[in-house]
């Protein structure tokens, strides 16, 4: 057994589902104890009772209660996010204020939250799950990659001013992975596209991608772990991308 995260605390948020699940896992097979942070109570419960863990039901929209808080984790895993497909000139601005509020909002308020804790620490890992769409743009995803692009910057920002302070900030940029978010939008894609919902993974989703195949979770996850590792000391700042080749265009 791997126990390079031993005696480190994590807080994963999304960790009920996905790609966050997936985090919350591989951060506690290596020894780390993992708060599971998500709005959906029973799936936060029930992988935190799996990992021997902690569940923290949490709406993360609800922003202006984050703002006094204090965390106590070690390893913050930003990457509750959801995804709205619509061109820009029918996009409800209620909606475009949401995604920006959970997916880079949020992150400010629980690094600003964490980070007097990993100083006094002189230890910290922030892991942004970011997306290609932090570094690419696609059509009909006006907030989405504007939150990412967002994300991109605060990741950034973080790894300056934690670098002298043993905290590191970065970015993991997947292409299309297989979770939820990813088979909610099929529908939606197929009509904006105007082609039959099972052509949606070969000729919009994976047009751009060499490796032809959607990323796995565990993938992610894996990436994640060792960037909450001390092999991973050097690496700030930077956005890791695993995308198949997407962003090598
Ligand atoms: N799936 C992909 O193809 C893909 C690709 C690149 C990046 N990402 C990013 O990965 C992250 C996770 O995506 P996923 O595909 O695993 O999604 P998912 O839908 O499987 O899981 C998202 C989780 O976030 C939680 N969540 C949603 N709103 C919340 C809120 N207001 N407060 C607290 N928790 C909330 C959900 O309950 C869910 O458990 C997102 O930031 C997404 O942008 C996903």
């Amino acid at each position: 057994m791997d126990n390079s995260l031993n005696g480190r605390k994590a807080l994963v948020t999304g960790g009920a589902s996905g790609i966050g699940a997936a985090c919350a896992r591989a951060l506690a097979a290596r020894g780390a104890k993992v708060v599971v942070a998500d709005v959906d109570a029973p799936g936060a419960a029930a992988l935190a009772d799996e990992l021997g863990g902690t569940a923290w039901t949490v709406d993360l929209l609800d922003v202006d209660s984050l703002a006094a808080l204090s965390l106590d984790c070690d390893i913050l895993v930003n990457n509750a996010g959801i995804q709205k497909v619509a061109p820009i000139e029918e996009f409800e601005p209620a909606e475009f204020r949401r995604i920006l509020a959970l997916m880079l909002e949020a992150p400010f308020l629980l690094i600003r939250a964490a980070l007097p804790h990993m100083y006094a620490n002189g230890f910290g890992r922030i892991i942004n799950i970011s997306s290609v769409h932090g570094l690419r743009a696609s059509a009909y995803k006006s907030a989405y990659v504007s939150a990412k692009h967002g994300l991109e910057g605060l990741s950034k920002v973080t790894a300056l001013e934690g670098g002298e302070r043993g905290v590191t900030s970065n970015c993991i940029n997947p292409g299309y992975v297989r979770t939820p978010l990813v088979e909610k939008q099929i529908a939606d894609q197929a009509r904006l596209h105007g082609i039959p919902e099972a052509e949606v993974l070969a000729k919009v989703m994976l047009t751009e991608s060499a490796v032809k195949r959607l990323v796995e979770p565990a993938e992610v996850a894996s990436l994640a772990a060792w960037m909450a590792s001390d092999d991973a000391g050097m690496v700030t700042g930077a956005s890791y991308t695993m995308d198949g080749g997407w962003s090598a265009r």
